[in-house]
């Protein structure tokens, strides 16, 4: 009953990176991380989806499987890039010999992109440079100035996390160039990226080890930004691209209109705690695919376009006035799956609105512009993780929120910011309730079935 409709999601089993994301020869491919034999974390595999729009995808056969010398105790993450018409994909292949961990950074191609051939390690585990343990993974490749750069996260030997770069000008043989992060980021940082938007970028990682102040790094661990040049050290701050609950590790491509998009993992390692586990046997699934833009020294993140096409049924309302509560189910707006953009004007006391309401639980997302704090809270969602998330935010001017049958997101003035979380209301807890202290009008509404 929780298996979501319209997000990326496994069959059975755990589902966690997004790998390898490219648009080729006119489909998306899209690989993640899946153990298809438990719900745990091991025996990682590559399933592989495709797509013509990133609406409705396909499923093929299992790109990697961890079987070889090189790879046999997972196919880790790792992303595609195409090279004369052909498929390339690199991963890290992880091995234990006696409890002792290798990192081998592995090709395989193909024509066809559905099968694939293992050429093995193109970064072999003895060629690690001595400053880094086996925690050396996730290769993101990409051309800059004519070379392929791979990015990979690392791990020094003194215990901290770290970002490198290698160089490559045939994707075959590649050279340890530099390590390009400074400063304490935990003791590792997985699955690095790198965007560029016209004159700005960004590199993209995932830290671990961060600890939490005030409204920032609550989670487990981390997933964000530096805004700037990839190996221009670190000199802006570090901010986080989700302010809910499950977001990790996620990966960028560019779409068909060669725009920046990505993904992201709608999980959070050794949180293996999800109800699906025991009634339904599987867990995790991707988030939506957000276009990304660089807009003052920030990552703006939109709902790819493409996700118009889910759209079904469509509800508008114009000018409603709350007083204290309005219950939109009157209006034939409540269910299961939806999106629902609602546009403000001044807000001038704390709003909420309830998703998945039911007698006894409601999701609540809250704007308080006194304090200027948005809040996301699932102390009353259901079954699954509890907590609440709150991030700064100058004013509420509208907010897209995209609800599947276990996930929310909730998108702030197109894309300012995002809250991402799971969670897991009963079957009938379907209704949508706004409150606010002050009677307010709010001048439109549109929701669409999904
Ligand atoms: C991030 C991660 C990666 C690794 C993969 C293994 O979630 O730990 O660093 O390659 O998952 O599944």
């Amino acid at each position: 009953m929780w298996k979501n409709k319209f997000h990326i999601t496994p069959s059975h089993g755990l589902l966690n990176d997004p790998n390898g994301l490219i648009y080729w020869k006119g489909e998306y491919h899209l690989f993640y991380q899946w153990n298809p034999n438990s719900c745990e974390h091991k025996t990682k595999h590559w399933a592989h989806l495709k797509s013509k729009d990133l609406i409705d995808w396909e499923t093929l056969p299992v790109a990697l499987e961890p079987k070889d010398w090189f790879d046999k105790n997972g196919c880790y993450s790792g992303s595609a890039i195409e090279k004369d018409g052909i498929l390339h994909l690199f991963y890290t292949g992880n091995v234990k010999n006696d409890g002792k961990r290798e990192s081998y950074q592995c090709l395989a191609i193909s024509k066809d992109g559905i099968n694939f051939e293992k050429k093995g390690p193109v970064i072999h585990n003895k060629n690690i440079p001595k400053e880094y343990t086996r925690h050396f993974r996730d290769p993101k490749i990409f051309i800059k100035n004519g070379i392929y750069k791979m990015v990979l996260g690392a791990q020094r030997v003194n215990l901290t996390g770290t970002i490198v770069v290698f160089t490559s000008q045939d994707l075959i043989t590649w050279s340890f160039e530099k390590e390009i992060l400074d400063g304490d980021f935990g003791f590792m940082s997985e699955c690095p990226d790198f965007i560029e938007d016209g004159e700005n970028a960004a590199l993209l990682f995932s830290p671990q080890g961060v600890e939490a102040i005030g409204d920032f790094y609550n989670n487990r661990y981390q997933s964000g930004y530096v805004i700037r040049e990839l190996e221009e050290i670190h000199k802006n701050s570090f901010v986080e691209l989700d302010r809910g609950f499950e977001f990790y590790a996620p990966q960028t491509f560019k779409d068909e209109f060669d725009k920046n998009v990505l993904i992201g993992w709608m999980g959070m390692p050794e949180e293996l705690e999800h109800p699906t586990v025991k009634s339904e046997n599987w867990i995790h699934s991707l988030t939506l695919p957000r276009t990304l833009e660089i807009k003052k020294d920030k990552i703006i993140q939109k709902p790819h376009i493409n996700l118009q096409k889910l759209r079904k049924e469509r509800v508008q309302l114009e000018n409603i006035v709350v007083d204290k509560e309005l219950d939109l189910s009157k209006f034939n707006i409540s269910g299961e799956t939806y999106e629902l953009i609602i546009n403000f004007e001044k807000i001038e006391s704390e709003i909420k609105i309830l998703l998945r309401k039911g007698k006894e639980e409601y999701t609540s997302f809250a704007y308080n512009p006194i304090i200027k704090k948005a809040t996301l809270n699932r102390n009353y969602s259901g079954a699954g993780y509890k907590g609440i998330r709150t991030c700064s935010l100058n004013e509420l001017n509208n907010v897209r929120i995209f609800m599947d049958r276990s996930s929310v997101e909730i998108f702030l003035n197109d894309g300012e910011e995002v809250f991402t979380a799971n969670i897991y209301p009963k079957k009938d807890s379907l209704g949508i309730e706004i409150m606010s202290e002050m009677l307010f009008t709010i001048p439109k509404i549109e929701f669409f079935k999904i």
